[in-house]
This record gives structure tokens, C-alpha cells and sequence, in this order.
């Protein structure tokens, strides 16, 4: 591997969250993952992943939950530098990776997910690698590196299978005002699939298909359409190891929401609003409740990972 002077250059990548405006799930596989067929939406809900050149690998977390955020090779984001560097000694050097968190933690929007599309991107850049989101791209890397890291990739809405990593974009119209609801603590993702295959341990689980009414309303972009078929297998067992969560859920369909649900496997939970007026009154009326203390809005879809900076100083 070559060396590179300390701070030469750098490279910004904003990376978006993610909620599965549609998520079913199959029955458990043979390797411990279950097969998905899940609609993917990125919201503009972003973290900033930026790597500049070092000495040595290093990770440091700026943002309101980085005390939460693992700092050593458990990191996706460095995982994933590392990963690639592994697979191009010529071109690759240690970086120091940076992430400035806006997304939460553990909370079902795959923040590390969207941390490691964000490395690849951005060291994919840094060191010339020119592999991009083509065959034989980065995508072959996101999906050795986790389920939703490929969706990353990508953003805007796109219907996912297999475990979640071969992403397709979905044709739909218009742009959707979310309200996006922390809980405290987190929910492991294991944990929660376990749950479900607790729960319907007697029921027979078929193959799982995205819905004809799903794909129809975003094609649409109609919203009473989309807040209908809303559907995320993975709310039950949430709701199950986690209670208070359906009444975070009520409470905003109460106050006005168009629709709401767990994001992927929880604690956070988004609601449709009309429009960016009523998105803005939704989070108001959460926290005033007291139902919600830490409310965010977002829109999407948006794009996933893309350089924003690139920093060059002599
Ligand atoms: O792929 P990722 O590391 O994000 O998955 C975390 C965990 O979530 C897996 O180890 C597995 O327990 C569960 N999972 C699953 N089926 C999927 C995706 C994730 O069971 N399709």
C-alpha cells in the first residue's frame, strides 16, 4: 500500500437515511437472513462521511448520538475503507474517516448502512479507483458489507430483494413531507427478526412480492393511496419488544398524520403528512403532546451517496 502526506486532500460524501415504505419479509433462510421484498425511500436525512489522507486508519464521529457510534473496526464506514483498500494495495493508503451524524443511531434508517456507501464513494474517489456504481462497482462491496448498503447507493425509491441487496429503482411521481420520530435507546435488527420468526412461528410465510397497490401509488405519487398501503412486517415484533412504540405510532395518526409505521426494524417511527405545512404542524403537535421528544421532517425521495467537496490544500 503507498503512503500519502497527512491532510493533502479530502473528499465530502453526503449519504441519505432510508424508510421502507413497504418491508415483507419471508421465512428465515439457511445462512440467518431472511428473504425481503421491501420498498426502499431515501429522506433527506443525512450524514457526511468525508476521508482524508493518514498515517494510520482512524474514525472519529462529530453529532448530537456519535457517543453511540462505535469507533473501531466494527464501523461499517471504516470496514468498508478497509475493504476496498484490501482489494486495490496499489492505489489505496490508510485515511482517516470522518462521519458527521445527523441520522439516528440503531434506529432502523440504516445510518451504518449509509455511512459505508458513503466510504466506498468517497475512497473510491480519493484513491482513483474509478469503480463507481457500474457492474463490477461498488455495489459488489456494499453487499458483502451489509443488507441495505446498496440501497445507499442508489436512493431515491427502489424495490429491494433477496436479503435486501439487489436494489432496482421504482418509477414514481412526486415527492413525499415525512415526519420521523426518534425513540430512545435502539433496537437491534437480529433481535427484531427473531422476534417475527417467534411470532408466526405457527403461521405458514410465503414468498414475499412488493404489492401491485404499493407500486400503483407511487407511480401515481398519490398519497392517500401510498398512506394506505403502508406495511412493514417487522412493526409487529417491534411493537412486541418495544410496547410504547404503538402509542408513539396512534398518537401521531391521531394528531393528523396521513400514515405512519416503524422504519425497518425500529425504534424510529415516520409519518406521511400532506405537505411540508402540515409535516411542520404534525412534529409540533408530537412534541407539544408529549408523545415524541425528539421530532425530525424530512422529504424524499433524494439521491443516495454523492461527493459534495472535495478539499485540496497545499
Ligand atoms: O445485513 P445486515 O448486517 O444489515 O443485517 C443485520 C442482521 O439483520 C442480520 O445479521 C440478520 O440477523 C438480520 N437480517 C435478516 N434478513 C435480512 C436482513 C437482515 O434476518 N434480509
Amino acid at each position: 500500500m503507498i503512503s500519502a502526506s497527512e491532510g493533502t486532500s479530502g473528499i465530502s460524501v453526503r449519504v441519505p437515511a432510508k424508510i421502507n415504505l413497504e418491508l415483507r419479509v419471508g421465512p428465515l433462510r439457511h445462512d440467518g437472513y431472511h428473504d425481503l421484498a421491501t420498498v426502499f425511500h431515501a429522506v433527506d436525512l443525512v450524514d457526511h462521511i468525508t476521508v482524508r489522507p493518514a498515517q494510520d486508519w482512524r474514525i472519529t464521529v462529530e453529532g448530537t448520538d456519535a457517543h453511540l457510534v462505535p469507533t473501531d473496526d466494527s464501523n461499517l464506514a471504516l470496514a468498508a475503507a478497509k475493504m476496498l483498500a484490501g482489494t486495490h494495495a496499489q492505489q489505496a493508503y490508510p485515511v482517516h474517516v470522518h462521519i458527521c451524524k445527523q441520522i439516528p443511531v440503531a434506529g432502523g434508517m440504516a445510518g451504518g448502512s449509509a455511512d459505508a456507501a458513503g466510504a466506498l464513494v468517497a475512497c473510491d474517489a480519493l484513491w482513483g479507483l474509478g469503480l463507481g456504481l457500474g457492474v463490477d462497482g461498488l455495489h459488489e462491496y456494499a453487499a458483502r458489507l451489509g443488507s441495505d448498503v446498496n440501497f445507499a447507493l442508489v436512493g431515491g425509491t427502489a424495490i429491494g430483494s433477496g436479503r435486501g441487496e439487489n436494489v432496482v429503482p421504482a418509477l414514481t411521481a412526486g415527492q413525499y413531507e415525512w415526519v420521523v420520530v426518534q425513540a430512545e435507546g435502539g433496537l437491534s435488527t437480529p433481535a427484531v427478526f427473531r422476534e417475527l420468526d417467534r411470532l408466526r412461528e405457527d403461521r405458514p410465510v410465503d414468498a414475499p412480492q412488493p404489492t401491485a397497490e404499493m407500486l400503483g401509488a407511487l407511480r401515481a405519487g398519490d398519497i392517500d393511496s401510498l398512506a394506505a398501503c403502508l406495511n412493514n412486517d417487522l412493526e409487529e415484533p417491534a411493537f412486541s419488544l418495544r410496547p410504547e412504540l404503538a402509542e408513539v405510532r396512534d398518537a401521531g395518526l391521531m394528531l393528523g398524520a396521513a400514515g405512519g409505521l416503524v422504519s425497518g426494524s425500529g425504534p424510529t417511527i415516520v409519518f406521511l403528512a400532506r405537505d411540508r405545512h402540515a409535516a411542520n404542524d404534525l412534529a409540533a403537535a408530537l412534541v407539544n403532546s408529549g408523545a415524541a421528544t425528539r421530532v425530525h421532517t424530512a422529504t424524499g425521495p433524494v439521491p443516495g451517496a454523492q461527493v459534495v467537496e472535495w478539499e485540496d490544500r497545499p
